[in-house]
């Protein structure tokens, strides 16, 4: 442990239960001596276990819908109240499709669906940098990460809506993170994760061929939860603070390969 995070406060949105990457992240700030509020949709709270998280992680919960300015406001305004003062982090670890849910293939979209993942999984995040940004609840050099997947920038057919979902999302980054970095100092990034084992993970049709064929293709193997947890803590601390607007590939070197030995040696005879 290195104390990278004392002193510092945020939001998690995310944990549903130990294979979330969010829940990875709170395990790991709390270790690095962070303080920070849990929220989760309240069906999740229900479904999920984030309240043994809080115990062990020292933390309150606060239910909020992301899709709801209502809740969002609620949401900054206790955890301000509850910790103290304006926030240094915020992750918003949160992805859903109802198209993908409901078996929808991406040629056959229900667009009520469509919509309603498109606002649980991408104008969410706008959502939550609103409200931060109107009741100005960022310290400076404070750091806003969102989580999303390369299927933004190539096509990964059974990820469906979720792909379109992921290029709004890393588009919101880089916009609202001009407007934060101009007034208020502070960044906006978005993380790019190799498949993971997680409820919304093994969502995605094909999920396990997928997960060992990203495996064989990256030459350092594909990222973990935690892995992804103790990167996220390097954009939250203060050695990263210059780092805005960008999409970082946490993916052990897929996105930038072709093909890998392993890969080549299955279709060899
Ligand atoms: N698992 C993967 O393979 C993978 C890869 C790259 C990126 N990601 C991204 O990582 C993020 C976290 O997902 P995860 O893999 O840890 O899965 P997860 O299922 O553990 O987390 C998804 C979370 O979104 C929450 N959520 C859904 N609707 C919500 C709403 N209306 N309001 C608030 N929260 C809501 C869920 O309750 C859940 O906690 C997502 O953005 C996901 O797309 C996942």
């Amino acid at each position: 442990m290195t104390n990278l995070l004392k002193g510092k406060k945020g939001i998690i949105f995310g944990a549903l239960d130990e294979n979330s990457i969010a829940w990875k992240t709170a395990e790991r700030a709390h270790e690095e001596g962070a303080q920070f509020v849990l929220t989760n949709a309240p069906i999740a709270m229900r479904m999920g276990q984030i309240k043994e998280l809080a115990e062990k992680t020292n933390s309150e919960i606060i239910p909020a819908d992301a899709t709801s300015i209502e809740d969002l406001t609620n949401l900054v305004d206790q955890s301000m109240e509850i910790l103290g003062g304006k926030l240094d982090f915020v992750l918003h670890s949160i992805g859903m499709s109802v198209n993908v849910r409901k078996g929808r293939a991406y040629t056959d979209e229900n667009y009520d669906f469509t919509a309603k993942g498109w606002d649980v999984s991408a104008l969410s995040f706008h959502k939550v940098m609103q409200t931060l940004f109107k009741k100005d609840a960022m310290n400076e050099w404070g750091s806003i990460v969102a989580l999303t997947y390369m299927a933004a920038q190539r096509t990964f057919p059974d990820y469906n809506d979720m792909a379109d979902n992921k290029a709004y999302l890393e588009s919101i980054a880089r916009s609202f993170g001009y407007f934060f970095g101009k007034e208020k100092n502070v960044r906006v990034n978005t993380i790019s994760q190799s498949p993971t084992p997680t409820t919304a993970g093994k969502g995605v049709k094909g999920f396990d061929g997928f997960i060992s064929f990203a495996e064989k293709m990256s030459p350092l193997g594909n990222a973990s939860a935690l892995d992804c947890a103790n990167y996220t803590l390097t954009l939250f601390s203060d050695l990263t603070r210059k780092v805005t607007m960008q999409n970082l590939f946490h993916d052990g070197g897929f996105s930038n390969t072709g093909v890998s030995q392993e890969i080549v040696d299955v279709f060899q005879e």
